[in-house]
């Protein structure tokens, strides 16, 4: 497996790493994988609780909607909390929180399951039924967790708007969902202030009408508006009778959905990402339990927000599912000082450590004196997400945090993947910057246009050959979209909508979107929502957006804006228009710049060609105009 003959800057494992590892021959697991995918996923299925075994590990007979682990039945929870509860580990600490005043709590899961059962019942009590809707919007709050968890305890359907969205943003979010239950918080703290979640909560309430109860969390306690017969505190409903009653729990079929996320596409509004309980459960048990090579007595850091996928798959279910300890942090890396990151790992002993590059390259700023005031010997393995790293950037995160000894697994995947699908192990030799290769039996590619793989370096479109347990099952509500967006370019592939090279040692280098997407700090934002922020002003006749790069942020927002005939340009037009986006979508997607233009390139059918935008901000050649109307 050490294969010294890999070109490139290669970080080869440690012995070290290599003793402790669980999987210590990738290629060997690779080959079981490819040989018989199904079966390599029916060993590791067989781990976890079923009420009733499947019948069948993949089903593709309608193609693209493959199912999995069919005629199975189960519950995502169960298998997160109930079977802990009855181990060893009914003590152990499921969850430990940090505020970022320093507030903190724990639960064992012996108390997350209690605290789960009885906001289960809760929701029972209002009238959530299985198939529910159920909207959550918080900061990062251990309460975001047992949310979640006690809907899908009951087969209801949670739809997380991440806490950094806006009125715009939810009120769209909600009304598409049909969400009749919204469980929010009151505020959060993000560097000292108070984000006024309810409030923003009661403005999308609003423009949008499928509301009947909200549930508030009291986090930040600071006076905000209860509307009687609809608003009720969380902790006053816990204190009921009713929230003790029983630990009810949903059994339902492997294929049954569990949750919906709303992600940026290429066009229009954010769709919703369907996953359901079966298969997403087994893909992330298996690809935590490979890739962080969770220990029974590891402390596994996520630093992702639950409200995107990430902080889904890898905050809240997989290390559940996997028996760990998560940790969970409210706050910003910097605040108060740029050590606080530091001084958590010391404080608790984190083994492992995930955040994006966009973290990394921040905090790198500061120099690395502020780390190494702090004692990390603890730190075992690193991990990074949401876009590329760049090489000094991996190599500061590796030397500087890591001390040289810990692997870092870059991994690649998306709100629609569910789950890990380029990544090493801890036993993979590293190139900083790449992924490596697919995690073991799944096949993906770098195309051309017509769907040809290209030759080693080239770039191209990724895709994906193989389908995974944790795959998107459909776009909530609109399975044309589903398939039109990911399987009508090239028959039979998944398109990721990424650029992507394979090196000759068959390591995957992703470049970044192709479409409409822009990451913004690992952020997924749509152009789209940007410009529909903007046009809904009333000064704003038309505008475009685009990302460009940004030393932390990855890519930046840039707007371009035509106003309305007879409104005066100014700055201060400027800034009150970067606000109203910020008002509307969240201030994740504020424009860096706005600029005043005339004219935007269009095609000749009316489509904004935001590549000839970014070529000229970039002084770039914009490359073939034959489309371009003027
Ligand atoms: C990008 C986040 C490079 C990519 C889990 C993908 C990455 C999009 C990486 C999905 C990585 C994610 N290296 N790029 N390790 N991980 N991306 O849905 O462009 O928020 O398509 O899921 O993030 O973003 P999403």
């Amino acid at each position: 497996m050490l294969n010294s003959k890999l070109n490139g800057e290669v970080y080869f494992p440690s012995a070290e790493v290599l003793k402790n590892a669980t999987i210590k021959d990738w290629e060997q697991l690779n080959k079981k994988a490819l040989d018989n995918y199904e079966e390599f996923w029916s060993e590791l299925a067989s781990e976890l609780h079923w009420f009733k075994k499947w019948d069948r590990v993949i089903e593709d007979s309608e193609k693209p909607f493959y199912k999995w682990f069919t005629g199975g039945k189960t519950n995502i929870v169960y298998n997160c909390l109930d079977v802990h509860v009855n181990t060893h580990r009914r003590n152990k600490l499921a969850l430990i929180w940090e505020g970022e005043n320093g507030d903190s709590k724990t639960f064992s899961y012996y108390a997350l399951h209690r605290e789960t059962c009885k906001f289960a019942n809760v929701l029972k009590s209002m009238g959530v039924q299985k198939g529910d809707r159920v909207t959550i919007y918080m900061g990062r709050v251990p309460e975001i967790v047992i949310a979640m968890l006690a809907c899908a305890r009951i087969g209801a359907v949670h739809s997380v708007v991440y806490g950094g969205f806006s009125v715009e943003s939810l009120a769209e979010r909600i009304e598409d969902s049909n969400s009749k239950v919204l469980i929010v918080a009151d505020g959060a703290y993000q560097r000292g202030k108070i984000v006024q979640l309810k409030q923003i909560a009661d403005e999308a309430l609003q423009r949008c009408g499928t509301v009947e109860h909200v549930l508030v969390v009291k986090r930040t306690g600071q006076e905000i508006n209860m509307e009687s017969g609809r608003d009720m505190w969380y902790h006053e409903l816990m204190n009921l009778p009713i929230a003790i009653q029983n630990n009810t729990l949903e059994e339902v079929d492997s294929e049954y959905p569990l949750f919906i996320l709303y992600t940026s596409g290429t066009t229009g509004k954010p769709k919703a990402i369907l996953h359901t309980h079966g298969g997403y459960m087994v893909g992330i048990y298996a690809t935590l339990k490979y890739v962080f090579d969770i220990h029974d007595d590891d402390r596994y850091w996520c630093a992702a927000d639950p409200g995107w996928i990430t902080g889904h798959s890898y905050i809240v279910y997989g290390p559940l599912l996997n028996g760990a300890t998560s940790f969970m942090y409210e706050g910003a890396p910097n605040f108060p000082y740029p050590n606080r990151w530091w001084q958590i790992i010391e404080k608790y002993g984190i083994n492992i450590l995930y955040t994006a590059p966009t973290a990394i390259r921040g905090l790198m700023r500061f120099g690395e004196a502020w780390v190494n005031r702090h004692n990390l010997s603890s730190l075992r393995l690193l991990g990074t997400v949401g876009e590329p790293i760049n090489p000094e950037a991996w190599k500061w995160y590796y030397n500087v945090v890591g001390k040289g000894k810990c692997p870092i697994m870059d991994t690649w995947w998306q709100t629609e993947t569910g789950m890990f699908m380029i990544t090493p192990m801890p036993c993979v030799p590293l190139k900083p910057g790449s992924g490596s290769r697919p995690f073991p039996g799944i096949v993906m590619d770098v195309v051309d246009e017509k769907g040809n793989s290209v030759q080693a370096n080239e770039e191209g479109y990724l895709v994906i050959k193989t389908p995974w347990p944790a795959m998107i099952r459909t776009v909530w509500k609109d399975s044309e979209r589903y398939i039109s967006q990911y399987w009508s370019r090239y028959p039979g592939m998944y398109l990721t909508g990424d650029s992507a090279r394979k090196d000759e040692d068959g390591y995957f280098w992703i470049i970044g979107r192709v479409d409409d997407v822009i990451k913004v700090s690992g952020y997924r934002l749509g152009t789209a929502e940007i410009e529909s922020a903007l046009v809904s002003h009333n000064t704003v006749a038309e505008a475009a957006a685009i990302g460009l790069p940004h030393e932390v942020k990855g890519n930046a927002i840039y707007a371009y804006v035509i106003l309305r005939t007879g409104v005066e340009k100014s700055p201060a037009l400027i800034d009150e228009l970067r606000q109203h986006v910020s008002h509307e979508v969240g201030p994740i997607a504020k424009p860096e710049h706005i600029e005043f233009v005339d004219a935007l390139p269009k095609t000749r059918s009316g489509k904004i060609m935001r590549r000839v935008l970014k070529a000229k901000a970039l002084g770039q050649d914009p490359g073939n105009l034959s489309t371009l109307e003027e």
